[in-house]
């Protein structure tokens, strides 16, 4: 069990504070809400005291026998700003203490998260940009807002995005630092695919496979708050596209080809998350296969599709960084890891992240591990954590060798 600050301030966004807040506690953690007096007007303290299950003070004059303007930031394991208003991340970047937030901000010596939201003028208003360079350059994580709609019928970028990402991502900075979250990835151009390819035997029925998607999107949610700009081809996901990342939807091996190929001509990197079918069926029928019918089949003959990681080796433009990935298991022939090699070298990749999926681990689960290969003859073990305190170990396995 952790100890998080959730520091709230004035802006229409406080409601979805209240959800971030129970996805802290339902996480196991201890959560001490701080509002300011302004987030108060938006959402009743009692909202926060009884989601939280601890007492809500606003102003360094309640409680002044137990200093709490300066106990709650020294005792924190994270703070987590969200929504942080324009006037919040001037006042951080100022270094005020004009209220009981801002205060526990200059006392805080754990890691610090500001979720921006805001209207599209504000944010982009070189006040409020500098004020984010100077919180940044003094290692606070500020993530990117959302695009999206605002309070009222206009939209831009500006939105809080949705408590789900910021949770993940607020345990990733809780588990790693805030360095898992560094801007390393600015200007940096990623494709990612995930999911798991559905090859058609017929309109209704498809040889798939277990693949849920959670790790690719792990991975584009990760790039995008290190400032990457992230497509992710997704295969037969149906869960709501990360912030900041643009989704292409496909189905099959095929498609999934067509799309990734397309989107890597102009990638810095290139990550084959998605578990493609090597086989399809040689023909999909055109209407129902029938019991007993003539159309029952005898057996489903298959070929061969595309090896997408192999080609996108042997066509990538100079630079360009492709990473496969390969789920495993031991046999006679071999454990995890040399299996792994030797498909690292068949496929020809620069790095190769290894799942032990022995006894069905990994798959649908909310926690991984993972093992990075590298062409070098490197190997990074990524201890078990969540999907996203994996894909920020990936990611800081890809910077240093990044063009
Ligand atoms: N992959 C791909 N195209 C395929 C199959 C796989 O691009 N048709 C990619 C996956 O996205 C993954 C990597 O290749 O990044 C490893 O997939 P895997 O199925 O383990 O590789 P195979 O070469 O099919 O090896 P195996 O014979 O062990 O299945």
């Amino acid at each position: 069990m952790s100890r998080i600050v959730l520091g709230v301030a004035g802006g229409v966004a406080a409601y979805k504070a209240a959800l971030l807040l129970r996805a802290f506690t339902e996480a196991g953690h201890d959560v001490r809400v701080v509002p300011t007096p302004a987030a108060l007007r938006f959402v009743g303290a009692a909202t926060f005291e009884a989601l939280s299950g601890n007492p809500v003070t606003t102003d360094v004059w309640a409680d002044v026998d137990e200093v709490a303007h300066v106990r709650i930031g020294q005792t924190a394991d994270l703070v987590v700003a969200a929504p942080a208003t324009a006037d919040l991340l001037a006042r951080a970047a100022a270094g005020r203490a004009d209220d009981l937030l801002t205060a526990t901000l200059l006392t805080a010596h754990c890691p610090v998260v500001f979720v921006p939201a805001m209207h599209t003028e504000m944010w982009l208003h070189p006040a409020t940009q500098d004020n984010v360079a100077t919180l940044r350059r003094r290692g606070s994580v500020v993530l990117p807002p959302a695009v999206g709609r605002l309070t009222g019928p206009d939209s831009g970028p500006g939105r809080l995005p949705e408590p789900g990402d910021v949770a993940a991502l607020a345990g990733v900075v809780l588990g790693c630092g805030a360095g898992a979250l560094a801007r390393d990835l600015e200007g940096r151009r990623v494709v990612i695919s995930a999911g798991g390819t559905r090859e058609p035997l017929d309109p209704v029925r498809y040889l798939g496979n277990r693949s849920s998607g959670r790790q690719g999107w792990a991975l584009a949610r990760v790039a995008a708050a290190r400032g990457a700009e992230v497509v992710l081809v997704a295969a037969n996901v149906e869960e709501p596209a990360p912030f900041g990342v643009r989704v292409v939807p496909v189905g099959t091996a095929k498609e999934l080809r067509v799309a990734v190929t397309a989107e890597a001509a102009d990638a810095d990197v290139v990550v084959m998350a998605a578990a493609v079918a090597d086989f399809r069926p040689a023909a999909a029928a055109g209407t129902k296969l029938k019991k007993g019918g003539a159309s029952e089949p005898d057996a489903v003959a298959l070929v061969r599709t595309a090896d997408v990681l192999a080609e996108l080796v042997q066509t990538r433009p100079a630079g360009q960084l492709v990473v496969g990935f390969a789920a495993e298991t031991g046999d006679d022939e071999g454990d995890v890891l040399t299996h792994a090699r030797a498909k690292l070298v068949r496929k020809g990749c620069d790095l190769l992240v290894v799942n032990d999926v022995s006894g069905g681990r990994v798959f649908g689960r909310p926690d991984n591990a993972a093992v990075v290969l590298a062409a070098d003859g490197s190997a990074t073990e990524v201890p078990e954590g969540s999907k996203d305190a994996v894909a920020a170990a990936i990611w800081s396995a890809v910077v240093p060798r990044l063009a």
